[in-house]
């Protein structure tokens, strides 16, 4: 299966935030990647669930909530209400990802853990059961438009090893500097989903789709 594109909206134009969720759709967005930060847990601050649910309505595609905030029980119930998807959250910000990641599943949504570029494998020890994807940071999470770590190359290789032995259907996805440059090597690294932030909003909504599939092609 080729691998699927997840434009992030942190580098979308947020005084039009509904027309650019309904651009980047339109020009083969697979999952729309909401990306969630505190002034807390990340030194940004961005969305909120109730700017989920007023975007909800612009896309039928999948959202990707990608949560960067401490703690994250209260607020995976908030967006899931606004009408995510996808839950994903980082060990690091609550002293029980367990219960948090049965949080998500009671509530009906698709439960990730995002391991950060310091963050080793043996996070997904125990949760492995419980999990729908793996998100793996190739920068550390706080904004768009930083270089991509080369090292998450092999931690990808080592997850995609994990996930093909527990014979679970578990996305693997990557989030931080990927472009047309590294695409390729990701996929062959065994992800199967890619978060683009600057690399598929550049130029505007005239090149989103040229973006979008020079990303799948690479
Ligand atoms: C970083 C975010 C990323 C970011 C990616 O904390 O999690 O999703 O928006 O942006 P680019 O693709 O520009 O690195
Ligand atoms: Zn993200």
């Amino acid at each position: 299966m080729p691998v699927r594109i997840a434009p992030s909206i942190l580098s979308a134009d947020f005084s039009k935030l509904g027309d650019e969720v309904r651009a980047i759709d339109a020009a083969g967005a697979d999952w729309i990647h909401v990306d969630v930060m505190d002034n807390h847990f990340v030194p940004n601050l961005t969305i909120g669930p109730m700017v989920v649910k007023a975007l909800r309505s612009h896309s039928a595609k999948p959202f990707d909530v990608h949560l960067m905030v401490q703690p994250a029980d209260a607020l995976v119930e908030a967006f899931a209400e606004a009408g995510a998807d996808i839950l994903s959250v980082h060990p690091e910000s609550g002293p029980h990802l367990h219960r948090t990641l049965m949080r998500i599943r009671a509530l009906g949504k698709q439960a990730g853990v995002v391991l950060n570029p310091a963050t080793p494998l043996a996070a997904l020890d125990h949760v492995m059961d419980l999990i729908d994807l793996v998100l793996v940071m190739s920068v550390n999470p706080g904004f768009g438009g930083q270089s991509f770590i080369e090292s998450a190359l092999p931690k990808i290789e080592a997850i995609r090893k994990r996930i093909d032995l527990s014979g679970k259907a578990i996305e693997l996805e990557v989030d931080g500097g990927v472009d047309a440059g590294n695409a390729g090597r990701l996929a062959n690294s065994g992800a199967t989903m890619l978060v683009a932030g600057t690399a598929s909003f550049k130029g505007g909504p005239g090149r989103y789709a040229a973006n979008i599939a020079a990303l799948k092609a690479a």
